[in-house]
């Protein structure tokens, strides 16, 4: 199986866990894109159920698709989101933002009752930090905001360069007109440390940390599919 493959595997898998008459959150980036067409399939086939999208993206492309389509005003409490992942721990922390969308992917992750991450082998990991932590920021005060990260994260004995993510030449934008910096800071011991420093810089409005979100990962290899879950 190469990494598409894995993809759509682990997507098929995840699927497997929709019922009829679920609240879904629906997630962001490829793995999830490869969720939304099999899920396609089934909703064209009768499946009733309705969706959160995670982002303006997705959101577009559950509309091409005729995925019906709710907000979390309308419905505020769902019953599993089901989204992809940049980093994935054996104790299902995460690293997400990749594609950007992390505040409101994780504002969705919040509201659902369950959350099933869907991964190629390649994104699980022994400790997060490979891939540089997202941290979607305020444009206001940006280059306070960069000094205080790096304090906070100097306290942890952590370091490493933090860059503003562009489009092009342009600064990245977030769907909720935000900007992302990019923290390399390599192995992160303690997620959790940094998470509550991270909230603790005022221009920070959401990190890439996901921690005690995922209920279930399934992570597709090329030898098959293989399901983590939660410890009780
Ligand atoms: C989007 O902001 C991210 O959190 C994605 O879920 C993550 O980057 C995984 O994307 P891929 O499935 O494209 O690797």
């Amino acid at each position: 199986m190469d990494v598409a493959a894995q993809k759509t595997a682990a997507a098929a898998a995840a699927l497997e866990h929709v019922e009829a008459g679920m609240r879904l959150g629906i997630g962001t980036g490829s793995t999830a894109e490869a969720f939304v067409a099999l899920l396609a399939e089934r909703v064209a086939a009768g499946l009733a159920v309705v969706g959160v999208a995670t982002s303006e993206r997705t959101a577009a492309l559950c509309r091409d698709l005729s995925i019906p389509l709710t907000t979390l005003d309308e419905t505020p409490e769902l019953d599993l989101t089901i989204d992809g992942a940049d980093e994935v721990d054996g104790a299902l922390r995460l690293v997400k933002g990749g594609g950007g969308a992390l505040l409101r992917e994780k504002i969705v992750a919040a509201a659902s009752a369950r959350m099933i991450v869907i991964a190629d082998a390649a994104k699980l990991v022994e400790a997060l930090g490979t891939f540089a932590l997202p941290i979607e920021v305020n444009r206001f005060g940006l280059a306070s905001t960069r000094i205080a990260i790096e304090r906070a994260a100097d306290r942890l004995g952590l370091s490493g360069t933090i860059d503003l993510r562009r489009r092009g030449r342009d600064p990245f934008e977030t769907d909720g007109g935000h900007l992302i910096l990019d923290a390399s800071f390599g192995r992160i011991p303690d997620p959790e440390a940094l998470s509550l420093a991270l909230h603790a810089v005022p221009g920070v409005v959401e990190h890439g940390l996901f921690l005690g979100l995922a209920t279930m990962a399934v992570i597709a290899s090329q030898d098959g599919v293989e399901t983590v879950e939660s410890s009780p």
